[in-house]
């Protein structure tokens, strides 16, 4: 294609990568420049409106301008634009917010470790399951176990511990020392018959034989997220956590719980931990926790990692990490309004009042030609498309449908995220229940045009 000279998209092209785009496609096609945001709303340059059903990257949370948060962030520019948490040096929003943080954990946390993103905050808690086996002299755990698709982020060892073929093709990653467990996708994967309990039951055995293959001293931690985002929106499926605590309790392994989409509020709790009954060491967050108005992440530790970093301290004299923006004062100072505000609206009674919502508008269309199954907890959502949904027939993968669906969408003013074939829903926490019934008409649509398309081209 050749673009307009100097057009917003031929500057794009010229001068921009794009992340988990296909760049070469780019080149041709170009990008969907948005150029602002009202609410759960968001608009192009030509000024089309869509709703954003995924609030971003689930991220959004009190949709996609914030005067008041505009405001804070100015005035802390004015006051102290910038500092850092080196060398004993402090600022007030920093502490505030780790305050703040640790009253609302899910769990007793002893402290609050900033970073810039939810990567570097699962990065830093793998750093920090290494930092406390070899504070208790046990420093050959060094294998972290995580689950296959689970996302976790794209620094080096984030995306180790991601479970995603396509973000370690062509890195020669992930790292030798990160493993993979079973991926918990009751709908997909369970066997004739089998309960929830039992599939549970047989994901925690898989686990322990994992263990028991690698060898239980030398295992650090088990990462996981209570619902899996990027995996496709994948509830955890009954007593699956209770199982796998008892497994990771009988080995002595950490737990990290990397709530970096699910903390504040999106399973219908404050935290995904609360929903689930997941007892974690130590909790990653990011995304919600500034309402994605800035780049920040948070993560929470407990006494027992506390106190061996006391002690490392004592013996190498210094804590040796940290990231120069980590703790911003302008970024802390705005997650802090934003944790006011989740006070003033009560995010969590919203979330327990819209999640039913949600659940039951979208729910409906698992009537629909194209839909095997619709789960979801709060605010997040996983819609499988399938060519039989009662017999679990999946379709071709080579048709796309997923893809198609995701084109149609946007046709009808929809943004989705699609994995494969299954449709994710994440909205800004601040949806109301008719923008709610908005997606579900635009997602009808969009899904009768692909089942119109499929019918006509595809499945004669
Ligand atoms: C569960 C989870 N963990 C970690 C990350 C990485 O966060 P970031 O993109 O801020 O590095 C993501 C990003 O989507 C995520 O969904």
């Amino acid at each position: 294609m050749t673009y307009i000279p100097n057009s917003i998209e031929a500057r794009d092209v010229a001068s921009l990568v794009h992340m988990q785009t296909n760049l070469r496609r780019h080149q041709l096609e170009g990008p969907l420049v948005i150029a602002r945001g009202e609410g759960c709303r968001v608009f192009d340059e030509s000024g089309r409106e869509y709703i954003e059903s995924v609030a971003g990257l689930w991220c959004a949370s009190l949709g996609f301008t914030s005067d008041r948060l505009a405001r804070i962030a100015y005035e802390q520019m004015r006051k102290l634009g910038y500092y850092h948490l080196y060398r004993h040096r402090s600022t007030e929003p920093a502490i505030a917010l780790a305050e703040e943080l640790l009253r609302i954990a899910p769990v007793p946390m002893a402290r609050v470790v900033f970073q810039c993103s939810g990567s570097e905050a699962n990065d830093t808690a793998i750093k920090l399951a290494w930092y406390y086996w070899n504070a208790v002299g046990q420093p050959q755990r060094t294998k972290i176990i995580a689950r296959q698709m689970a996302y976790h982020g794209n620094t080096c060892a984030a995306v180790s511990l991601s479970g995603k073929p396509d973000m370690h093709a062509g890195f020669g990653l992930p790292f030798a020392n990160f493993k993979h467990t079973e991926f918990p996708h009751y709908y997909r994967r369970h066997e004739p018959g089998e309960t929830e309990m039992e599939f549970s039951g047989r994901m925690a055995e898989a686990l322990e034989k994992l263990i028991e293959a690698e060898g239980p001293d030398t295992i650090a931690a088990f990462f996981a997220e209570p619902v899996m985002g990027a995996g496709g929106a994948i509830l955890p499926p009954q007593g699956y956590f209770d199982k796998v605590q008892e497994v990771l309790r009988k080995y002595d392994i950490l737990f990290v719980a990397d709530e970096v989409i699910c903390g504040f509020a999106r399973t219908g709790e404050m935290w995904g931990c609360q929903t689930f009954g997941i007892r974690p060491d130590m909790l990653t967050s990011a995304k919600a926790l500034s309402a994605a108005m800035q780049p920040i992440s948070a993560v929470l530790i407990n006494h027992r990692i506390h106190d061996a970093m006391l002690a490392q301290s004592d013996k190498f004299g210094n804590f040796a990490h940290g990231f120069t923006y980590a703790g911003h004062p302008v970024a802390t100072a705005v997650a802090l309004e934003v944790q006011k505000i989740y006070a003033e609206i009560d995010i969590v009674g919203r979330a327990k009042r819209l999640g039913p919502i949600l659940q039951s508008t979208l729910g409906q269309l698992k009537a629909h030609p194209l839909v095997g199954d619709v789960q979801g907890a709060g605010l997040i959502l996983g819609m499988e498309l399938m060519r039989d949904g009662q017999k679990r027939i999946p379709f071709d993968n080579a048709l796309k449908v997923g893809a198609r669906v995701d084109v149609a969408a946007m046709r009808h003013g929809l943004i989705l995220r699609v994995v494969g074939d299954r449709l994710v829903f994440a909205p800004p926490l601040v949806i109301e229940s008719h923008e709610i019934d908005e997606i579900s008409q635009r997602l009808q649509r969009a899904l009768d045009d692909v089942a119109e398309d499929l019918e006509e081209n595809d499945l004669q």
